[in-house]
């Protein structure tokens, strides 16, 4: 969408609740390529109770990490649709220095790479505050602030009209804290591993939607011109 079509593998960084899905979303309009978001992936298998989600449900509720192994090859296959050819915003992925590696091997072999890596930084008090307001179109993914970023009509999708819920993991203190430690453990060193790359932009996850998505797509496309 008057954005070019050069083919981009854009990475999303960030904590819980830094917004990541919400700007995934906002720049596949934009690039019009698709958001690729493992966490949305995994909730998806779940509902529909296919092995992958059974699988994963016990890792999820818990905040911890499912295997590399079966995480690699769900990307790998979402990578590989038609609707994913010319690039894709992942969301969520990599999140440690092995999917990293993992990631990096698969565009390799489609001769392609990763071409921008954003990190949206936001503080602990506010993710607190984001996650427990956070609700989630059941059909489309949509995500929802009952405060920050309401739907016009409490409880159902702007975008679809599916229902609004709450994760389960947004319900439950205990898992974000655990996430959030996990985060800090397995993906800063990703986060290094990118800027070490020259791919990094930091952008300050602290402002209006609007304005962090002004940021990121003024960073991705400052970055196609070198
Ligand atoms: P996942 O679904 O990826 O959860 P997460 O990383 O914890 O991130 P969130 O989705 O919670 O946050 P977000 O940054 O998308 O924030 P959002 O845009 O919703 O993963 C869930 C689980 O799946 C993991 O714990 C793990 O078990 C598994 N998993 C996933 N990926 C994996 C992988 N690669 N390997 C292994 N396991 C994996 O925004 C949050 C709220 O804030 C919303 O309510 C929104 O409306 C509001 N908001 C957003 N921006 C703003 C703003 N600028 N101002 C005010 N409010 C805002
Ligand atoms: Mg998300
Ligand atoms: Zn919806």
């Amino acid at each position: 969408m008057g954005a070019g079509n050069k083919r981009r593998y854009i990475l999303l960084f960030g904590a819980q609740g830094s917004g990541k899905g919400t700007q995934a979303r906002l720049l596949q309009d934009y690039f019009d390529i698709p958001q690729v978001a493992t966490g949305d992936l995994f909730r998806y298998n779940l509902k529909n109770q296919t092995e992958l989600g059974k699988l994963a449900k016990s890792y999820m509720e818990r905040g911890e990490l499912v295997p590399d192994e079966v995480t690699n090859a769900m990307v790998r296959e979402r990578l590989s649709q038609p609707d994913a050819q010319e690039g894709a915003i992942l969301d969520g992925y990599p999140r440690n220095l092995a999917q990293a590696q993992a990631l990096d091997e698969m565009l390799a072999e489609w001769g392609g790479e990763v071409t921008q890596a954003i990190y949206i930084e936001v503080s602990e008090e506010e993710l607190l505050r984001r996650l427990t307001g956070r609700r989630v179109c059941r059909e489309c993914q949509a995500t929802y602030h009952v405060v920050f970023n309401p739907p016009k009509q409490e409880g159902v999708c702007d975008r679809c009209g599916g229902e609004l819920y709450q994760r389960d993991d947004d319900k439950d203190e205990a898992a974000i804290r655990r996430r959030l430690e996990i985060y800090m453990k397995e993906t800063l060193p990703v986060i290094e591993y990118y800027r070490q790359r020259g791919l990094l932009t930091t952008v300050n996850g602290e402002q209006s939607i609007g304005d962090v998505n002004r940021e990121i797509v003024a960073a991705v496309l400052n970055s196609d011109e070198q």
